[in-house]
């Protein structure tokens, strides 16, 4: 199975930082291993940025932090899978907790964009927490999924993201083992995750990683895929 390293750079950097963090990143020339997948959410407005970067390495790949659980049509302000799709967007993180608390997202919500994410092709990846994680799980698993997709799923503890305070990594795989008997998906930690503490959370039941705060200098982002590669090669 793949590894996956997710950045959300969430409502970070300007265009002069994107470009600074896109520069660093080239300068590196740094090898990934075949197995790790590399997934940059930049905000929307930054998605044209990124192009020119994941059209030259094929382990790079487009994602966004929400998007539309609606079709086209008269939804104002929406951003539908469908243009996200042609921007080159191959995954998208859903459900996160800042959106549940701050922007009223439901699981019955996240379930709509999950659908549209599919429906074009989008890799969906769900947040959950202790709290939702059975109910969340549980809706999507009644879904019809095509054989080749795959629904990804980020375990954050909300005690842990943003604070600088991982949740134990024991803890975690505790946890993830559980979430692991409602789901054969794929399954990440996140949440206060460094280029120190990275590989302590790659344990069998824990897929990959979603990093925010630590993911918005190239040069810590660049240290977490290093200290990765030397655990999975
Ligand atoms: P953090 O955030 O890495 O800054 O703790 C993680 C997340 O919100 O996905």
């Amino acid at each position: 199975m793949k590894t996956y390293l997710v950045a959300n750079f969430k409502a970070n950097l300007t265009e002069k930082e994107v470009k600074k963090w896109i520069g660093g990143f080239q300068d590196s020339n740094l090898e990934i291993m075949p197995d790790l997948e590399l997934v940059i959410c930049p905000a929307f407005i930054h998605l044209d940025e990124f192009k020119p970067l994941i059209n030259t390495h094929k382990k790079l790949k487009l994602g966004v932090q929400d998007l539309s659980g609606l079709r086209k049509g008269a939804f104002t302000g929406e951003i539908t899978a469908q243009s996200l799709k042609n921007e080159g967007v191959a995954y998208a993180i859903l459900g996160h907790s800042e959106r549940r608390r701050l922007f009223k997202e439901t699981n019955q919500r996240v379930l709509e964009k999950v659908k549209q994410a599919l429906k074009y092709k989008i890799t969906p990846i769900v947040c959950v927490d202790k709290n939702n994680f059975s109910s969340q799980i549980k809706l999507i698993n009644q879904l019809k999924i095509a054989k080749q997709q795959i629904i990804i799923f980020a375990y954050e503890p909300l005690s842990a993201i943003g604070t600088g305070q991982a949740e134990n990594p024991r803890e975690v795989e505790k946890i993830t083992l559980i979430i692991k008997k409602q789901t054969n998906s794929p399954l990440l930690y996140g949440g206060s995750v460094n280029p120190k503490n990275a590989v302590l959370f790659l344990k069998p039941s824990i897929n990959g990683l979603l990093v925010a705060t630590a993911s918005l200098k190239a040069k810590s982002f660049l240290e977490i895929i290093k200290n990765i590669n030397e655990k999975i090669k």
